[in-house]
């Protein structure tokens, strides 16, 4: 039998709205809450990613692997608050080390010996020698483009499409524009990522495409002299996960290097997700500058810049001054040096993966089962499912991806007692240290309800 396009766009849309239906009936509590918030929360949320269909949950608490809505309901929780949650919630290590601290004091803008500690960690991580702290992956990134155009007196960035790297203005261009904005692959448009960036810095950030040394070769020839450098995630995960090619990377710093121009990983996501030193060491490519946020913080904001004597090296002589009131706070420094010395332990991550390959395994026979035309990617501690028959190489191959399908996945996923990130195929799962083979047994069996709904 031959199922036709609009055969499955009405089975799509029928499972999506029944699914949301339940959705809305398990939470009648958020439904107030969204209700009232919206009279003094401007949007009725505290961020405007947290705005998911059909309306925002209200979380209670999170213990372990889990996480508890206000009307009662739990989660296992691979949302893992896009992407920060490598240590799951009330890692007693952590908390043991927050506890202890918030007793002492919780800020003084003075250094203190953890900020040592975590520094030495960090340099012995990431094999890369100076450090310095922040508190949030946009700090870092701002710091990190800064000091790029500081340290070589240049003023252009170069930026991959469909990288998400924060909120300040010189990376909020391209960050994921429409299919009728993005222009010819071979010279991308620079899109405003959001109202507020003035064209005047858009246009000092230069767009090229992932896994594409010739887009980078082109830029840099045709503005010589006046790149900076370039940040990029060296594995995209904010358009799903989009791994590097072999060789990409490593070509990036030569071709950089050989214009003068610097290459700034963004690990802000990937960072401790994807190994004990980012995907610096998995790649053996060692770039100038390092940001990292999220998941090295256990739960508690944070962020870091670190990079070689020379470029770091123009922060501690001064050429460069990277400042912030609360940069090294002794409450993150806690928990920061918790997470070096007892979240991220190799035994952890060999656990992860032991629990990954089980999701492996069970999502594709899922996948076969039911005819679905899409395939897992994971990496370290994240994954996502995506709806396509081909690998995604970049942003253009992204933008083809059906979005319904994952919208639909996230719903069975939350009704069936999984939180999975919402922002359907742009956003990846991540598993913590603290979850174990029941809850992936809960994420598998969901899939598997999902697969046999929507498949063929
Ligand atoms: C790769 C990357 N860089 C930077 C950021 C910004 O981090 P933050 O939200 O902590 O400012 C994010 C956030 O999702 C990110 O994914």
């Amino acid at each position: 039998m031959v199922t036709t396009t609009s055969e499955i766009d009405q089975r799509l849309e029928a499972i999506v709205a029944e699914q949301e239906r339940i959705f809305v009936r398990r939470q009648p509590g958020s439904a107030q809450r969204a209700e009232r918030a919206r009279a003094h929360l401007a949007g009725g949320v505290t961020s405007s990613w947290q705005i998911t269909r059909p309306q925002p949950v209200w979380l209670s608490h999170g213990a372990g692997s889990k996480v508890y809505d206000v009307d009662g309901g739990e989660y296992v929780d691979m949302h893992g608050g896009y992407g920060a949650g490598l240590a799951g919630h009330a890692h007693p290590a952590v908390v043991e080390a927050v506890q202890r601290q918030v007793a002492r004091g919780t800020h003084f803008a003075q250094p203190t010996d953890d900020a040592i500690a975590v520094s030495e960690h960090l340099a012995g991580r990431w094999g890369l020698p100076l450090w310095r702290f922040c508190n949030s992956g946009t700090e870092a990134t701002m710091d990190a483009v800064h000091l790029m155009r500081a340290f070589t007196g240049r003023d252009l960035i170069l930026k991959v499409e469909g990288c998400y790297h924060g909120h300040h203005d010189s990376v909020q261009v391209s960050v994921a524009p429409d299919a009728g904005d993005v222009g010819p692959a071979r010279q991308p448009n620079a899109v405003a990522a959001s109202s507020g960036i003035p064209a005047a810095i858009r246009e000092l950030t230069i767009i090229v495409n992932f896994n594409d040394l010739g887009s980078v070769e082109r830029a840099l020839e045709a503005h010589a002299g006046q790149v900076a450098g370039m940040i990029i995630e060296p594995v995209m995960m904010n358009a799903g996960i989009i791994p590097p090619v072999e060789g990409y990377l490593a070509g990036l710093k030569e071709l950089l290097h050989r214009h003068g121009a610097l290459l700034a990983f963004d690990e802000v996501k990937t960072g401790l997700t994807v190994g004990p030193g980012g995907w610096t060491v998995v790649s053996g490519v060692q770039p100038d500058l390092v940001t990292l946020a999220k998941s090295i913080g256990g739960g508690l904001c944070c962020g870091a810049v670190g990079g070689t004597d020379e470029v770091m090296g123009f922060v501690a002589s001064g050429g460069y001054e990277m400042v912030g009131t609360f940069n090294g706070n002794p409450l993150t420094m806690a928990a920061m040096r918790a997470v070096m010395e007892s979240v991220a332990t190799p035994g952890a991550f060999e656990h992860i993966a032991l629990l990954h390959r089980r999701v492996e395994e069970a999502l594709a026979g899922s996948i076969a089962a039911h005819g679905l035309v899409a395939h897992p990617v994971i990496v370290g501690a994240k994954g996502c499912v995506t709806f396509s028959a081909d690998p995604v190489r970049n942003y253009r191959d992204f933008l083809d991806v059906d979005d319904r399908y994952n919208h639909a996945h996230w719903l069975f996923q939350h009704n069936g007692g999984v939180f999975l990130p919402p922002w359907g195929k742009t956003e990846q799962w991540l598993v913590s240290v603290q979850h174990d083979e029941a809850d992936i047994e809960r994420f598998v069996g969901n899939f598997e309800r999902f697969a046999g709904a929507v498949g063929a």
